[in-house]
C-alpha cells in the first residue's frame, strides 16, 4: 500500500498520531444520548437475544487478542456477563465445547487472518452465533461473521498495530455500554461512560504532547536486554499489549506478568539490568501496584511508570489523564507505542515492516 506519509518519517508514527481522529470516527453517529446508550447498526443481534447471552468468548491473534482481553473485561464489568478472551489459534485446536448461549466475537484488524477466520467457520458450522469486531471493511471475517462492529480505523500500513488496536478497544467499549444497557447497567452509568468516550480523542491529543519526554526516556532504555511489564486486572491486558509493541518494533525481548504473580517467580529476576514498566492506574487497585513497585525497587530494579499520577516509587512516571476506571485501559497503553517506536528508532530498525513479521498471517 502506498498512502501518504503526511510528513511523517514512518506509518507507525503517522498511525499513532492519527489515534485521536480515529476514535473519533469509531464513536461517531453511534452514540444515543437520549437512553444512555449506543447504536450499533451492523450487529444484528436484537435485545431479546441479547438478553439471552450467558458468556462472551472473543477470539483473536496477537494485538487483536489483547484488545479482546480488554474487551472481556469491559463486558463481564459493564454488562456483567461472564467473559473471557483466548488466541484463536489455540481455541480452534481444542475442540472446545461450544455453547449455544455464548456469544463468539473474533477481532481482527485486516479479517483475513486465517486463524481467526477457521475459528469463525469452524464456530458457525457448530450453530455458534459470532460476531466480528474488524477493521477492513468487507474482508472474510466480516463477510463470515453474522454481524458485528466496524472499528473504522482507516487503514494501517505499519506491520505494527497501533491505531487499530485503540479502535479496537473504543468497539468494546461500546459493545459492553450496548450489552450492559439492554441488561442491568444503570442510566446513570450509561452517561458516565458516554461521557468518558467522548473525552477520548482530547486526552489522546494530550498524550501526544509527552513525546520529547517519552523519546527521552526510549533513548535510556534503548540500552536494555530484556524488560518487564506488570500491570493487575485492568493493566494487565495494557502490559501484555506494550510489551508486545516493544519486542515486535526494537527486538528487546519483554516478557509481561501480572503484579499479582510476581512473588511466585518473577522476582527472582529483578536486576538493575532488568526495567520494569508498570501499569499503574489511578483505581481500587492503586495500593497494590504500589506494594509491586516498592518489592521491584528493594531488589534494585528499574521503573517506569505509567499512571495518573507521579509515582514515587517508580524511577520515572509518564502521567497519562484519567478516564472513567473501566476506559483506562484505551489510553494506558498510548505513551508505550510511543516508547516501543523511540526505542526502535534508537536503534535503527525497520520500523514499519519488522523482521518475519507480516501484516496479515493469511496461512496456517
Ligand atoms: C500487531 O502488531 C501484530 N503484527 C499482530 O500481532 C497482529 O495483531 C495479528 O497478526 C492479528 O492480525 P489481525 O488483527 O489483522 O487479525
Amino acid at each position: 500500500a502506498s498512502y501518504d506519509m503526511g510528513g511523517h518519517d514512518t506509518y507507525m508514527h503517522k498511525e499513532i498520531h492519527e489515534q485521536a481522529d480515529a476514535v473519533d470516527r469509531v464513536l461517531r453517529g453511534r452514540i444515543d444520548d437520549r437512553f444512555s446508550t449506543v447504536h450499533l447498526g451492523g450487529l444484528n443481534l436484537d435485545a431479546r437475544e441479547a438478553r439471552r447471552i450467558r458468556r462472551v468468548k472473543i477470539l483473536g491473534c496477537g494485538t487483536s487478542y489483547h484488545a479482546g482481553m480488554i474487551g472481556a473485561q469491559m463486558i463481564e464489568e459493564l454488562a456483567r456477563i461472564p467473559a473471557d478472551a483466548e488466541p484463536a489459534s489455540e481455541f480452534r485446536y481444542r475442540n472446545a465445547v461450544v455453547d449455544p448461549d455464548t456469544l463468539y466475537v473474533a477481532v481482527s484488524q485486516s479479517g483475513e487472518t486465517y486463524d481467526v477466520l477457521a475459528a469463525v467457520q469452524e464456530l458457525k458450522r457448530k450453530g455458534a452465533r459470532v460476531l466480528g469486531v474488524v477493521n477492513v471493511v468487507g474482508s472474510a471475517i466480516a463477510r463470515e461473521a453474522d454481524g458485528g462492529i466496524y472499528v473504522h480505523a482507516g487503514p494501517e500500513v505499519c506491520v505494527v498495530s497501533t491505531k487499530c488496536f485503540t479502535n479496537t478497544c473504543v468497539a468494546f467499549a461500546l459493545l459492553a455500554l450496548h450489552l450492559g444497557r439492554v441488561r442491568d447497567l444503570s442510566v446513570r452509568d450509561g452517561k458516565r461512560i458516554i461521557e468518558g468516550l467522548r473525552r477520548l480523542p482530547e486526552q489522546i491529543s494530550e498524550i501526544m504532547e509527552q513525546e520529547e519526554e517519552v523519546k527521552k526516556l526510549a533513548e535510556q532504555f534503548a540500552e536494555a536486554r530484556s524488560m518487564l511489564f506488570i500491570g493487575r486486572v485492568r493493566g494487565y491486558p495494557v502490559a501484555r499489549e506494550a510489551s508486545l509493541k516493544l519486542k515486535e518494533v526494537s527486538y528487546i525481548h519483554a516478557e509481561a506478568y501480572p503484579a499479582s504473580e510476581l512473588k511466585h517467580g518473577p522476582l527472582a529476576l529483578i536486576e538493575p539490568a532488568l526495567p520494569t514498566v508498570a501499569i499503574v492506574p489511578d483505581d481500587d487497585l492503586l495500593e497494590k501496584n504500589r506494594a509491586a513497585m516498592e518489592e521491584i525497587k528493594a531488589r534494585s530494579g528499574r521503573i517506569l511508570a505509567v499512571a495518573h499520577q507521579e509515582q514515587a516509587k517508580a524511577d520515572h512516571t509518564i502521567v497519562v489523564p484519567k478516564n472513567e476506571d473501566e476506559l483506562d485501559p484505551i489510553l494506558m497503553g498510548i505513551p508505550l507505542q510511543l516508547l516501543a517506536y523511540h526505542t526502535a528508532l534508537t536503534l535503527g530498525r525497520d520500523i514499519d515492516k519488522p523482521r518475519n513479521l507480516a501484516k496479515s498471517v493469511t496461512v496456517e
